[in-house]
């Protein structure tokens, strides 16, 4: 038994992501992705920011990795370029592209600091894309190359494995509401993606343990908690399952049943009749997880509406007139109340609780809080602090209520804050902060937040930083680099 709340070998990290942080657009022999591609486009992005210069982690690494070290950090979640490792998406291989992933391997050598690798944030290769994405079917070979040809070179050094970050996003605001990546607004082609997302993940969980045996390999998915507007209404609450099998079980039960769940199959029974699901996928997905990567940042709350009027924003992941839910015309999101983050969503560390005690129960795995954190504007004072109380408020509770899943039984392993620092947050640009860190963009420096302090004393201490202890181990001026 630990004397502390949090065990020994509980890992402390924080999370970032390669388009969002890296910046080295043309450098290394990277080529483009869907992103670079998107952001380029005109009215895509706010402001039509793009990751060209991001944070400039790729030249700035090994300081962005000291300060993971000065923050104490037992992990770092980070995600491969695989524009940047095979550029064409089929081609070679590229070592300049292995080259830069070892020297971070290599810093994060020195501080001790476990790393945990993600082969899809969302930057595929524009030549995957020209071909028919993530809707078509042969993309799930090139995944599975991809990820085969990745885990071979860095076998020795990483461990943890994670194929694809988010796949809802990926698959909705991809390929149907439109508002990421490459843009589409195709809602049968966004199922099909569902799938191949799934099935390229199985099948590169058996072609990573044949070159990794010890491999520990995880999906990260994020949580959507569609609780019923009125529980007394029968029709809100199938509606808020609907949303729940259409967000959560879609890539859920084929893990766990093998299957798709029929109200999944049901409600989309109009746009496509599942002919991409071929004999065998499923027994291909079945059984594939050693570990969960669960993102929580917020709730939702729906209820039935034969005819929702959309405004922007409604679906609680983006400005768009498109529908990010095929198969749920009849859920209307519903205004989300309380406290609001800068992106709109609510802050709900019940919900977090209750999420992880669900998929506990569901999917009956060691779980990794792969993402968690919130972004709030974040003044600069003129003694330089920047007082996120918001930010650091919101750690802490979140952090209670995974202590409390775990009393109560969840398998939690590790906790990553999103993010390490501030960054390219897709379609918003930069206008979101994230960050431990904040990142003045004009000059690349980067400054603590109270936060980072607060984070630094809690992994001191492995329990929860009292809220009150703040000035009392925070640095005046905070630290910059
Ligand atoms: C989830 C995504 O994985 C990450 O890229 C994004 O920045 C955060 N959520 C915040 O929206």
């Amino acid at each position: 038994m630990s004397s502390t709340p949090f065990p020994d070998d509980f890992l402390f990290g924080a999370s970032t992501a390669s388009y969002q942080i890296e910046g080295g657009a043309h450098e290394g022999g990277r080529l483009a992705s869907i992103w670079d591609t998107f952001a380029h486009t005109q009215g895509r992005t706010l402001n039509g920011d793009t990751g060209d210069e991001a944070c400039d982690h790729f030249h700035k690494y090994a300081q962005d990795i000291k300060a993971m070290a000065e923050i104490g950090l037992t992990a770092y979640r980070f995600s491969m370029a695989w524009p940047r490792i095979r550029p064409t998406g089929d081609g070679d291989f590229n070592d300049e592209g292995f080259a830069f992933y070892h020297r971070v391997l290599d810093e994060l050598d020195k501080y001790g600091i476990e790393p945990l690798v993600t082969l899809y944030h969302w930057d595929l290769p524009q030549p995957l894309e020209d071909a028919g994405g993530w809707p078509e079917r042969a993309i799930v070979d090139r995944f599975v190359e991809y990820a085969r040809g990745t885990v071979e070179e860095f076998k020795e050094r990483v461990t943890y494995w994670t194929t694809f970050n988010e796949p809802w996003c990926t698959a909705f605001l991809g390929y149907a509401s439109g508002a990421h990546a490459p843009g589409r607004s195709e809602p049968a082609a966004s199922l099909a993606a569902a799938h191949h997302l799934n099935l390229a993940h199985g099948l590169a969980y058996k072609a990573i343990k044949e070159v990794h045996p010890e491999a520990r390999v995880s999906i990260v998915l994020n949580s959507h908690l569609p609780r019923p507007w009125n529980v007394a209404d029968p029709r809100d609450v199938a509606v808020a399952q609907k949303v729940d099998a259409l967000a959560n079980r879609i890539f859920m039960d084929p893990y766990t049943t093998g299957k798709y769940p029929a109200i999944v199959l049901d409600s989309t029974s109009s746009l496509t009749d599942w002919s991409f699901v071929h004999e065998g996928d499923l027994d291909a997905i079945k059984g594939t997880l050693d570990v969960l990567g669960v993102n929580y940042y917020s709730s939702h709350v729906v209820r039935f509406n034969d005819a929702p009027h959309r405004p922007s924003g409604q679906d609680g992941h983006n400005s768009t007139v498109h529908h990010c839910w095929p198969g749920a015309d009849d859920a209307e999101f519903m205004p989300l109340v309380g406290k609001r983050t800068t992106m709109g969503w609510n802050v709900d560390e019940s919900g977090f609780h209750a999420h992880l005690m669900r998929m506990h129960r569901d999917m009956g795995l060691p779980m990794i809080v792969t993402e968690n954190g919130a972004s709030w504007p974040d003044e600069v004072s003129d003694d330089g602090r920047i007082r996120d109380v918001d930010r650091y408020t919101y750690l802490h509770d979140h952090m209670g209520a995974l202590l409390k899943a775990r009393a109560e039984g969840a398998d939690i392993r590790g906790y990553m804050a999103w993010s390490l620092m501030d960054n390219f947050e897709w379609a918003y640009g930069y206008s979101k902060r994230f960050g431990l860190l904040r990142v003045d963009y004009a000059s690349q420096e980067r400054t603590w937040k109270d936060s980072a302090y607060w984070y630094r004393e809690t992994i001191r201490t492995r329990a929860i930083a009292p809220l009150d202890t703040l000035e009392s181990v925070v640095e005046n001026p905070p630290r910059a680099y």
